[in-house]
């Protein structure tokens, strides 16, 4: 039986030191193009723009098979500022699905975001990726917000989506005052 390798990669605030190698790059972007090739690229110009703050990468035989992008941001929301995380873009190549890789990156990630103080996680679900997504985010301990969010794209332009789910990492009463307030959430500069 193969081995599945997890790494957690943190982003350093110089960005040059966060090139990856030229190999590992050119192959997370063919997954990413594998997973997500059916979005429009001037979307996720447009609204999927925030920096990164980690990302965790699975490997079997030292092949990339998933990747997990993680950020992190200081929001004040209804007078209360908190942190919140994003463990977005979960990617499996086809042939390793349904083997625990996804929920082991997610968990992996989240982990790390409770580590550095998030109070809570976010993420945007894509309803053309089906019910699978949810299930399994269902299944962290994530929830539906039952109302609209919204952002601020590249443009400065306020959207809004309502397939956003959040898990509470630090701070259950943070995460229920999001929750139960019936304000819409603003996330800020990009949808991660
Ligand atoms: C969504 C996605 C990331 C899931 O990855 P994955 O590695 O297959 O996810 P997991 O294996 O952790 O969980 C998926 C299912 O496999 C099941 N599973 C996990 N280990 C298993 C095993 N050893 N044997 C059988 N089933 C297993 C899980 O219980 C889960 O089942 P459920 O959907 O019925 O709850 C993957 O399908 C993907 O890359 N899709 C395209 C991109 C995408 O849509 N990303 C989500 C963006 S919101």
């Amino acid at each position: 039986m193969n081995t599945i390798e997890y790494s957690l990669i943190i982003e350093n605030e110089n960005e040059d030191e966060n090139r990856l190698p030229a190999t590992l790059q050119s192959k997370i972007d063919a997954l990413e193009n594998h997973c997500f090739g059916h979005i429009d690229p001037i979307e996720v110009e447009e609204c999927f723009y925030a920096e990164k703050w980690g990302r965790v990468l699975a490997f079997s035989q030292q092949e990339l098979i998933g990747h997990l992008i993680l950020h992190k941001r200081t929001i004040t929301f209804e007078g209360k500022t908190m942190i919140i995380g994003g463990a977005v873009g979960a990617c499996v190549q086809q042939n390793m699905r349904r083997k625990g890789v996804a929920e082991n990156m997610m968990t992996i990630g989240l982990k790390a975001l409770a580590k550095e103080g998030c109070d809570v996680a976010c993420l945007t679900v894509d309803p053309v990726n089906g019910q699978d997504p949810i299930k399994l985010y269902s299944k962290l301990g994530f929830v539906m917000i039952p109302r609209e969010i919204s952002y601020e794209d590249s443009h400065g332009r306020i959207r809004y989506d309502s397939e956003s789910m959040f898990i509470p990492l630090g701070s259950v009463e943070k995460f229920n005052f999001i929750m139960e307030s019936p304000v819409t959430f603003h996330y800020g500069k990009g949808y991660w």
